[in-house]
């Protein structure tokens, strides 16, 4: 089913293969234009699509070698072999499966010393791009995107960020406890994210049925930072059919 809310295009689909083959459709039109830079995100939602992307690729219809990526968030401080580094988590969900350019990867640096340069580098990086050409997001159940959590302002470039109590809470199931998981995170700010020329947000699952009704229909607001993506001029959300259910 497709619907438009606004500039925001939904798809709603009925499981998890079709989210993915309906992202993947998404994506794969960005990618075939020559070189291009995307955006890409970690968490559970984005798995339908690389798992199509993987697919895509071992059967020939699709060539990565012209693509550089942009990861919108890491941990802080993670080593990069630690096996919840997302760093870690692209090689194997991804990298590691398709004929991407190693040398045309680029995440935050968990294991920067100094932070502060760390975010003016990866800030200054994007920016000499003018943006990406699609950013791929997940959400957050308390509407963060990356990991910009709720707020006062809007943040601008990447910056490093405490994680609220309920992102930890919600990230601890990959993790052996709450104490393991980093407290803090390197981000691209709201303006970096907003700065991309298209956006394909991936969500699942009944429990974001209600922050995505919010994103779509509510205030926009730092308190929703998902919210801010109703100014943006082209956005798809791909939705399987119980996180779409308040949209119907
Ligand atoms: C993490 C990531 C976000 C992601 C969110 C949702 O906090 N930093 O980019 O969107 O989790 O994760 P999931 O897709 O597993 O629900």
């Amino acid at each position: 089913m497709e619907l438009k809310f606004g500039s925001i295009r939904v798809f709603i689909e009925e499981n998890a293969l079709d989210l993915g083959k309906r992202a993947m459709e998404v994506f794969a039109k960005v990618l075939g234009r020559g070189p291009v830079n995307i955006g890409l995100a970690t968490g559970s939602s984005p798995v339908p699509l690389y798992d199509e992307l993987i697919n895509a690729y071992k059967a020939g219809k699709l060539d990565f070698s012209n693509m550089t990526t942009f990861n919108l968030d890491e941990y802080y401080p993670i080593k990069k072999s630690d096996n919840q580094s997302y760093d870690y988590f692209m090689k194997d969900k991804l990298f590691n499966h398709i004929n991407v350019n190693m040398d045309k990867l680029n995440i935050p640096n968990g294991e920067a010393a100094d932070p502060a340069e760390e975010c003016k580098r990866y800030d200054d990086l994007i920016n000499s791009i003018g943006g990406v050409d699609l950013q791929v997001l997940g959400i957050g159940l308390n509407g963060h995107i990356a990991f910009n959590e709720p707020a006062k302002t809007f943040s601008r470039g990447t910056n490093l960020i405490d994680l609220t109590p309920s992102t930890i809470e919600a990230n601890s199931r990959f993790f052996s406890s709450y104490d393991e998981v980093p407290k803090r995170a390197l981000t691209m700010g709201i303006k970096n994210i907003m700065q991309a020329k298209e956006i394909l947000l991936i969500a699942s699952g009944e429990a974001k049925a209600d922050i995505i009704a919010q994103t779509i229909f509510g205030e926009i607001t730092p308190e929703v930072p998902s919210s801010v993506l109703q100014l943006h001029q082209n956005v798809t959300f791909v939705l399987d059919k119980a996180c779409g259910k308040k949209l119907v």
